[in-house]
């Protein structure tokens, strides 16, 4: 097994030496990662063509998560997110997960869902019956309008009738999207087979545009940690260089691992009895996902309307992970909706996206999902964890720390030093940063 997600000590490494290593361990040119990474990799008159009335460009953090391990494989997961601690937390939590084998993923299905509503349908018992029927044509016709996606061994797969009531009838047709996300090819084969849909409905032609609730084309995950691995991953192996919370924290240590996965436990159970915190426990979940839909140049409102629907699918809203106990193990499982893509899309004209996956390795769409629902599991553990031992505010400031010591001008190595004093001093302002700056530098 690889060991290439493994970098310890990796955060107190300049940045400039961390691109050396990651360039390294992936056969990559330093040059095409500085490339890639500088302003956010894309340029303003790139952007221009890319959206609307366009100005400039926006740029975010790009970091990598470390220790993550899916099926037996390592992986570099590089993450854009602009909150403190989200890295550092899933790099975390992924370094106990791998003490214990890592990562079992899978995507079930793998099919998208295109929609073609008709209204105004008298007969639907009827309309379904000469649906059901037509099957065969309404996919002959829906496989010609993708040759594309044909010859790439993908294409839709079957087609399936919803009585809505009130005459509407909607015809489902499950798309196989191979590597793409599948939205464009999706909504082709919806308007190309809505004319015959509507004719044979006998009622008007409605939308025609894929459901966001891909709940066909699930990532499902899971985790074992062990009682011992919660309350002992020290911060230098880890290699992030913080987490909710630090790892050798004392609340922690004060607590025996059983203890740790009881509180997780009833966290877990706390977010299923009650959609306010089953909300924030997914936003946790999502801290995690976001960060690699979005590096990877995926369509993350696309996500995020599947997962939340997905949680609220039985009629009240859920916790898309849950855990519990299996003797000395915390056992973790997630399931979502995760549509994602490898080719087109952002990929074409983002270097930075193409950069992610190469730092990946992923070879499918599949594998990106199954990695970056590993991300989702591991950033909910390490928010649990940290919640229900001593909180997540004392990890979180003194990664917070950091940044408040640069904007007091804290350069270098002078920003570890400057963040630490002022965590530990417990006054996280510019003001107490600027303070101690003059000390370390007066010092030197
Ligand atoms: C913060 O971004 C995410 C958490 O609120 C998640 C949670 O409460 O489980 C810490």
């Amino acid at each position: 097994m690889s060991e290439g997600s493994r970098i310890p000590g990796f955060y107190k490494l300049s940045l400039a030496a961390r691109r050396e290593v990651v360039a390294n361990r992936v056969g990559l040119e330093q040059d095409e990662l500085g490339l890639a990474l500088e302003q956010g990799g894309l340029d303003a008159a790139t952007a221009d063509k890319v959206v609307e009335n366009v100005l400039g460009i926006y740029a975010l953090p790009f970091g990598i998560a470390l220790n993550v391990r899916v099926n037996d494989v390592d992986r570099l997961v590089p993450m854009v997110v602009e909150e403190p601690s989200v890295i550092a937390a899933a790099s975390n939590a992924a370094r106990m997960v791998r003490q214990g084998g890592g990562f079992r993923a899978e995507v079930v299905e793998s099919l998208m869902i295109g929609q073609v509503q008709v209204t105004g349908v008298t007969d639907p018992a009827g309309a379904r019956a000469r649906l059901e029927a037509a099957a065969p044509r309404l996919l002959e016709l829906a496989t010609k309008s993708v040759p594309n996606l044909i010859a790439r061994g993908g294409g839709p797969r079957a087609v399936e009738v919803r009585d809505l009531g009130e005459g509407c009838i909607v015809l489902h047709v499950l798309v196989d999207c191979r590597d793409a996300m599948g939205a464009n090819l999706v909504n082709t084969i919806a308007e190309a087979i809505g004319p015959l849909t509507a004719e044979l409905a006998q009622g008007k032609l409605g939308l025609r545009i894929l459901s966001n609730l891909c709940d066909r084309r699930r990532a499902r995950v899971t985790c074992r940690v062990h009682a011992r691995d919660l309350v002992s991953t020290p911060r230098s192996q880890s290699g992030a260089g913080g987490s909710w919370p630090p790892p050798s924290a004392a609340a922690t240590s004060e607590l025996e691992g059983g203890d740790v996965i009881d509180a997780i436990v009833s966290a877990s159970r706390f977010a299923e009895l009650d959609p306010y915190r089953a909300a924030t426990h997914n936003k946790g979940i999502m801290n995690g996902i976001d960060a690699v839909v979005l590096a990877t140049g995926n369509d993350f409102r696309a996500v995020e309307a599947g997962a939340h629907a997905y949680a609220a699918r039985t009629g009240r809203y859920q916790p898309l992970a849950v855990w519990h106990r299996e003797g000395e193990e915390l056992v973790g499982e997630l399931e979502l909706p995760l549509s994602l893509g490898i080719v087109g899309g952002t990929l074409r004209v983002h270097p930075t996206a193409r950069l992610a996956l190469k730092l990946l390795g992923v070879n499918t769409a599949d594998e990106l999902a199954m990695v970056a629902a590993s991300a989702g599991l591991a950033s909910n553990l390490s928010a649990l964890r940290a919640l229900a031992t001593e909180g997540i505010q004392r990890g979180h400031m003194s990664l917070h720390a950091r940044s408040v010591a640069i904007a007091a001008g804290a350069l270098g190595e002078e920003v570890e030093l400057v963040a630490a004093r002022i965590a530990e001093a417990g006054l996280i302002t510019v003001e107490a940063a600027a303070r101690v700056l003059n000390e370390v530098r007066d010092a030197t």
